[in-house]
């Protein structure tokens, strides 16, 4: 999800702490690829080759979005991977351990990754969180293979526009801030749990763009493609945030329970890599993908 040589590796996450030895399997000889114009090939092929031509290059997104064609490619994308299931991958639903030192809460399997796109697997332990993060200029579908997680979308508010409720932008920064922290505007728009019945989560550069993701109720996986992949050297590195309810305490309850309503103004306070979000990369047992 990042260049070769970034420090923090291709997903912009806590890479320096990735376990070295973890060898780059998604490409290996066990089983050749079909022919990439075969409608027979394996779902994730024709899942990475839509991907391919829905994200032709890293680009400009805003250019992308005006490209004709490229809602009718990102709605296939979209109906593809709404169509892969954990089978597809050979990968079999893992079941709940406790936790254990030593034992990261994620693992990811890289499936392919070009400089326009990134297609992988993310399986998450029992209660394991992703946390909010933002995506600078890049789209980003997810589709749950196995399990339930929560995932919260949110937006920042840039001064003096931008979507969400504008009212709220005018709102003092809530109490219990850190002194000297800036929270910026942002908006939450909606919080929902996803299982593999579920229709993929999108985010876009304008739309979506933050998330925080979190294993409910036992282990689960996803499948995620970026495009395009992080990479600070182009100014895609990943941000962490903290959220901050923008209401005053009893607002809540002054106003009825509504203030819950989505969407709804938060504060957005940036903060560093927590110390426990880390992971390790494993082999991909699936078909493999060329591109
Ligand atoms: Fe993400």
């Amino acid at each position: 999800m990042a260049a070769a040589g970034d420090p923090k590796g291709w997903t912009g996450w806590g890479f320096s702490k990735w376990k070295a030895g973890w060898r780059r399997l998604w490409r290996s000889e066990e089983e050749p690829s079909k022919p990439q114009d075969d409608d027979g090939a394996p779902l994730i092929q024709r899942l990475a080759l839509q991907a391919s031509l829905t994200f032709p290059g890293p680009g400009d997104p805003g250019d992308l979005e005006a490209t004709s064609g490229f809602r009718e490619n990102l709605g296939r994308l979209q109906s593809l991977l709404g169509q892969v299931r954990a089978r597809d991958l050979r990968l079999a639903p893992r079941r709940a351990s406790g936790r254990a030192p030593g034992r990261p809460p994620f693992t990811y399997m890289r499936i392919c990754e070009t400089p326009a796109f990134s297609l992988g697997v993310f399986l998450l332990r029992a209660g394991a969180r992703i946390p909010l993060h933002d995506h600078p200029g890049m789209h980003g579908l997810l589709r749950v293979l196995y399990g339930t997680v929560r995932i919260r979308c949110l937006d920042r508010l840039e001064p003096g526009g931008g979507p969400g409720p504008g009212a709220l932008r005018q709102q003092a920064p809530p109490p219990g801030t850190p002194e000297g922290a800036t929270p910026r505007p942002g908006v939450l728009r909606s919080e929902a749990e996803y299982t593999e019945a579920s229709a993929p989560c999108v985010l876009s550069p304008s739309q979506d763009n933050l998330h925080q993701i979190l294993a409910v109720r036992g282990p689960a996986a996803f499948l995620d493609i970026l495009a395009p992949p992080y990479d600070p050297t182009l100014g895609r590195e990943c941000h962490y945030y903290q959220m901050l309810e923008r209401l005053p305490l009893g607002a809540e309850e002054a106003q009825g329970g509504a203030t819950w309503d989505l969407p709804r103004a938060v504060w957005l306070l940036e903060t560093p890599e927590a110390d426990d979000f880390w992971g390790e990369e494993e082999p991909y047992p699936g078909p493999k993908v060329l591109l």
